[in-house]
């Protein structure tokens, strides 16, 4: 039995349960060229809550969802009313009695924890406010179709938000090394980092924080940034343009990265926190990550719905 029924936080699985998800994400990649879809979620419904916009989220989920036999429903959160018209509990005990799964975004953190702990059925977090574990999945799956995940540099610029929190959490688990650079007033969240901390000591991850965006990316195998301004922070992009500016992945920063490859989650904004060189240039594997979200997330549906595969 996998250690967690829900997908919220990496934190919840073992190093070895997340490289089993990997190596059937990777498999489903290849199998998925061949032009072999197995039918591993058949007669599975699973529902989607989504309350902040999505593009690669929402189309993965849903064509995954197909492509291993299962039929997705979206749910308009207008419409379910979760916390107006009904309690977060009452919402998880009703669809656990009509669907299988549940993949949820949403702002706060603690809605899908409140879900996960009144559901029978699994709850995969498709992004908070606080983490965006399905992200980290694709990207380690990237990551390592270029080099071993445990000898790479991974370096993570920029704002210390839901996708820095996750990364963080992935490599604590997995025992890998991770530099963070991000301003003080804007690290990762203290909970998380708490949590991190006690995995790495575990694990043998090496994972280091500074604030100068070149010490982390000196020598990098990976460099990795994110939105300044995540979804519900617009009204604090302006002060987060100037906040973040000397962390933007441009051709000076990464000229102290020579041999790295570029990590984006997407949506960019194109001239913020990267720029179009870099974003488009050839040593970005961004499209690579969007495209393994696809079978990340199977890989992730069938752990939770299909464990004997
Ligand atoms: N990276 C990502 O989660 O993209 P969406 O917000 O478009 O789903
Ligand atoms: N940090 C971003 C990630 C988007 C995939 C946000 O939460 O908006």
């Amino acid at each position: 039995m996998p250690m967690s029924k829900d997908f919220l936080t990496l934190a919840d699985w073992t190093a070895d349960e997340l490289r089993s998800i990997l190596h059937r994400a990777a498999e489903l990649k290849e199998l998925r060229r061949k032009g072999d879809l197995p039918q591993t979620l058949q007669g599975r419904v699973i529902a989607l809550f989504f309350e902040k916009p999505s593009l690669r989220t929402q189309v993965t989920f849903q064509a995954g969802i197909k492509q291993l036999g299962g039929h997705a429903i979206e749910l308009r959160p207008e419409q379910v009313g979760i916390g107006t018209r009904e309690s977060p509990r009452d919402v998880a005990r009703n669809l656990s009695l009509w669907v299988d799964g549940i993949v949820a975004r949403t702002y706060s953190h603690a809605l899908v924890e409140e879900l996960a702990e009144e559901a029978t059925i699994p709850i995969v977090n498709g992004l908070t406010d606080l983490l965006h574990p399905c992200q980290v999945m694709a990207d380690f799956q990237t990551i390592a179709e270029h080099a071993a995940l445990e000898d790479s540099v991974i370096a993570y610029v920029g704002d210390g938000n839901n996708m820095a929190n996750s990364i963080l959490l992935g490599a604590s688990v997995l025992g890998l090394e991770l530099r963070l650079a991000t301003p003080k007033t804007h690290q990762p969240a203290l909970r998380v980092s708490e949590r991190a901390q006690g995995l790495a000591r575990k694990s043998g991850a090496r994972i280091s924080w500074s604030e100068d965006p070149v010490t982390a990316v000196a020598g990098a195998s990976f460099v990795y940034t994110d939105t300044w301004t995540s979804m519900g922070q617009e009204d604090e992009t302006e002060i987060r343009r100037r906040v973040f500016a000397p962390y933007q992945l441009n051709r000076e920063l990464l000229s102290h990265a020579p041999d790295a490859w570029v990590m984006h989650c997407l949506p960019a904004h194109r001239g913020d926190e990267i720029t179009d060189e870099i974003l488009d240039g050839s040593r970005s594997i961004v499209f690579q990550q969007a495209e393994n979200r696809l079978h990340a997330q199977k890989a992730i549906l069938e752990r939770l719905l299909a464990p004997a595969v």
